[in-house]
Formats: C-alpha cells, sequence, structure tokens
C-alpha cells in the first residue's frame, strides 16, 4: 500500500516534474510545461507524493473564453505507480476545485495514440467530441485540432455536485507543503 499526499504544486514541484516528465512520457514533452501554468494557472495543478518523491502531477485552470468551463492540460504519473489511482485522484480533486468555482463541464485532450490517456479518460466518464469517428479507437477525433492535420482527441465531462470532495488523498490547502514528511507521519 503506498501513502499517497496530494498538495497544490509548488516552484519545487514544477521544476522537478519539468526535470522528469519526458521520462515519464517516454517522449519529450517537457516544451508543454510552459512556466505560466505555474505562475499564472497555478492554483489548480496539483501534486502526488509519496514521502519526498513527486510521483504525479495536474496541469489545469479555468478556461477563459468560457469560465464555466474547466480545462486539463496535462496529467502524468510516474510510471512505477500507476493504476492506483493517482490520476483519478488527481482529477477529483481538480473536478471539486472547478465545483467549487462555479464550473459546469471540464474538458482535456489527448493524441488518438495515446490509448492508455482514452482509457483512462472513459473510467472517469468523458466522452470524446470531434468531426471524425474513428471505429479502430472507438473515439471522435478533431483533425486539426492542434494544426493542419495534427489531430487530438477532445474529452468533455459534465461537473456538478457528485464531483465534489470525491478523492481519496489527503490534501493540503496551503501554499507551502515543505513539511511534506511531516505529514505522512
Ligand atoms: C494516463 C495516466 C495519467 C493514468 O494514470 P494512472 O494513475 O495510472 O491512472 P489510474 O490508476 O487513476 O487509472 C484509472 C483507470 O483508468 C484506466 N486506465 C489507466 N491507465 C490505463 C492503461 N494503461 N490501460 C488501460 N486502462 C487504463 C483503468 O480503467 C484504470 O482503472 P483500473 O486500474 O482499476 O483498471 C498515466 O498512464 C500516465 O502518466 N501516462 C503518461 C502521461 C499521459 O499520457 N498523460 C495523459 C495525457 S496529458
Amino acid at each position: 500500500m503506498v501513502d499517497v499526499r496530494i498538495a497544490r504544486m509548488t516552484i519545487g514541484d514544477y521544476r522537478f516534474i519539468k526535470e522528469h516528465v519526458d521520462d515519464w512520457w517516454g517522449r519529450p514533452v517537457r516544451q508543454l510545461l510552459l512556466p505560466l501554468f505555474f505562475h499564472q494557472l497555478g492554483r489548480w495543478s496539483y501534486v502526488a507524493s509519496c514521502g519526498s518523491e513527486v510521483i504525479g502531477f495536474i496541469l489545469g485552470f479555468r478556461a477563459q473564453r468560457n469560465p464555466l468551463e474547466a480545462y486539463i492540460h496535462m496529467v502524468g504519473v510516474h510510471p512505477r505507480y500507476r493504476r492506483m489511482g493517482i490520476a483519478s485522484n488527481l482529477y477529483l480533486l481538480f473536478f471539486s476545485s472547478a465545483v467549487l468555482a462555479g464550473c459546469g463541464l471540464v474538458k482535456a485532450i489527448t493524441t488518438p495514440a495515446n490509448q492508455a490517456s482514452i482509457f483512462f479518460h472513459r473510467s472517469l466518464g468523458f466522452r470524446t467530441v470531434g468531426a471524425i469517428w474513428d471505429a479502430g479507437k472507438n473515439v471522435f477525433v478533431e483533425p486539426h485540432y492542434a494544426g493542419q492535420d495534427d489531430p487530438r482527441v477532445v474529452f468533455v465531462r459534465p461537473l456538478g455536485a457528485n464531483d465534489l470532495f470525491k478523492w481519496d488523498g489527503l490534501f493540503n490547502d496551503g501554499e507551502d507543503v515543505s513539511g511534506r514528511e511531516e505529514c505522512l507521519s
């Protein structure tokens, strides 16, 4: 049994994640981790940790075009800690934050090749929207979402009162999580 704690992301966590995220994905993705996601949009970004080790994170924010929507930019879990419910708990905490702020819908995207991500989003009740039906993968795809011939699977899920306070992990709502080890005891 792994003792996992979830807390708001700090700048130290952000730097750590940026260094390790390519290894977690198995391909270069660190360019997606822009500093603005921490500095300007950071309040709905969380990390999961085990002891002093960061083992997962979520980066999300309220949409500006439609403030009733929340958007998840990135989620990642250390390969050694997958299929333990860590990403699900990060999502559930994010859902709760978004509902408390008045959001009624959450969106996320992934590449059509990312089967794990597609399964993961399905497990949390997301459906896909897009112009083309990919029967092989059982998803709608938006063929030019990220540019000409650069498709993405777009996930949407309604949010409501049932999404409040569903995560299992501990959560420290303070900005300073330097005392992480203490909180585990
Ligand atoms: C996708 C990812 C975030 C899932 O994290 P996780 O902590 O392992 O997910 P969870 O344990 O919460 O999984 C919840 C459910 O999602 C589904 N799921 C997750 N990963 C899956 C996989 N590889 N294959 C099939 N189903 C999967 C399962 O239904 C799972 O429930 P179960 O384990 O009881 O069967 C993780 O695989 C990851 O970090 N991948 C690399 C980064 C990435 O692709 N991020 C998404 C795009 S930004």
